[in-house]
């Protein structure tokens, strides 16, 4: 007899960046565009502080709320930076606080706006608390677009979700474009989530959080993007405090307490600016535009680590499979999409030269040159292997015969979500 498994588990979409994750973690040989991690170390103060943690005895359950030294650390920051919070929540990353806030604020059968082009969590966190995501398209601009949303918002609609600068497409909305998302959700009695993950990455234009607009909106951020924190899994949430109260009590039971070295430590983050890193990161943002724009329609990669670009023939799963064959890591957009015309690329690692921070060493100029050139045999339409030994001879692309990881992450039609149906809205 098989073992029973609950239906929520076949709802849930997995994620082709775990897959491009584990490709990359098995073929060092491979150029990879893909991972959205930054690609700066943990600083070393803030290793330090997470070694004199653990010696001091930091190793305890801590409150579950967080530790108060931290909680009023943070919300020190988010008063100076003019946010109208009441409280915050310390949580497990990002991605912690998008759990609880689903299980808080969505019933079974309620629907959550999201914007598509999304961050892959999100249509899952909505499914796993019962709900319903309900996507509006934000092609060709990446920018929200207020008659898509009134048409998409419905009575069951409980929350809509905003993540600005913008994973995949590297969108930062204005002022004026998150006050009328603002309004728009005041209209309708909707939530505001907002993932801030990417604040201090925003490049050509100021970045403008939603806290400092509403005092009704749960703004989420985490130290993972901020201090290189991927693996240490810290984050926070602010907004209205009896929201707050709501989900601190599903965190005591979904989390019971968090990471307490990582609290800590991040007490040091917060002192320690990472301005070096995020000007290197502009530098490579404009290598990558520079390059890649001459070949492909590319979204204005405004902030966040990534540059959404048009796959030849609008196809970009087959584009990715070429990709990859040529040794080149790049994620298709039904990964963050319903729709796979675009693909992203990411513009962390080296731009030549050696090993950094205990990470694989990404050849960026090789990869986007390869990218490049690539695009041209597409245009051609020249075999695989032409274009290896064209490549070989320029040591721009890279090793043949890795296999294709079997592109399968578009999230599932209608028909194979019995109990959570995925509706959509195109304008
Ligand atoms: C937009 C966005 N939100 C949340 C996360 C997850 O953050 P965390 O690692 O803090 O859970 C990511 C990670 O890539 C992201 O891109």
């Amino acid at each position: 007899m098989g073992t029973h498994k609950a239906t929520r588990v076949g709802k849930l979409i997995p994620s082709g960046i775990r897959r491009m994750f584990e490709i990359a973690y098995e073929r060092k040989d491979v150029v990879n565009l893909s991972i959205g991690e930054p690609d700066f170390d943990v600083p070393d103060p803030v290793k330090q502080a997470a070694v004199e943690a653990i010696w001091s005895g930091r190793n305890r359950y801590t409150p579950t709320r967080g530790i108060p030294e931290l909680r009023e650390r943070l919300m020190a920051k988010l008063q100076a930076e003019g946010h109208r919070a009441e409280d915050v929540l310390v949580t497990a990353g990002a991605t912690g606080a998008l759990l609880v806030a689903m299980l808080a604020l969505v019933d079974p059968g309620d629907e959550v706006l999201l914007f598509d082009p999304y961050f892959v969590a999100y249509p899952n966190v909505v499914i796993l608390a019962g709900g319903v995501p309900r996507f509006v398209s934000t092609y060709p601009d990446f920018r929200p677009n207020l008659a898509a949303l009134e048409k998409a918002v419905s009575p069951r609609c409980k929350a809509i979700l905003l993540n600005s600068p913008n994973n995949p497409t590297g969108a930062v909305w204005t002022k004026d474009e998150l006050q009328a998302l603002v309004d728009f959700a005041e209209k309708h009695g909707l939530t505001i989530i907002s993932d801030e993950v990417y604040e201090l990455f925003a490049y050509d234009r100021e970045f403008v959080s939603v806290g400092t607009l509403t005092d009704r909106a749960l703004v989420i951020n985490a130290f993972s993007k901020s201090a290189g924190m991927t693996g240490w899994r810290l984050g926070y949430v602010s907004g209205p405090a009896d929201l707050l109260d709501d989900m601190a009590l599903l965190q005591q039971y979904t989390h019971a307490s968090l990471n307490s070295v990582a609290q800590f430590a991040a007490l040091t983050a917060l002192e320690t600016p990472i301005t070096d890193h995020v000007a290197e990161l502009r530098r490579k943002r404009d290598y990558v535009r520079k390059r890649l724009s001459g070949a492909f329609e590319l979204a204005p990669p405004e902030g966040a680590f990534y540059v959404f670009a048009r796959a030849p023939g609008d196809d970009a799963t087959a584009w990715a499979e070429r990709c990859l064959e040529a040794g080149v890591l790049v994620i298709p957009g039904n990964t963050f999409s319903r729709r796979d015309t675009h693909f992203r690329n990411f513009v962390r690692g080296q731009l030549g030269g050696a090993r950094e921070g205990g990470f694989h060493p990404v050849e960026l100029r090789r990869g986007v040159r390869g990218l490049g050139v690539l695009r041209h045999f597409c245009l051609t339409k020249a075999p695989t292997s032409r274009l290896l030994q064209r490549g070989k001879k320029r040591n721009m692309v890279f090793r043949p015969g890795i296999k294709s990881p079997g592109w399968q992450e578009s999230p599932p039609a209608e028909a194979d979500l019995p109990h959570a149906k995925i509706s959509g809205v195109s304008p």
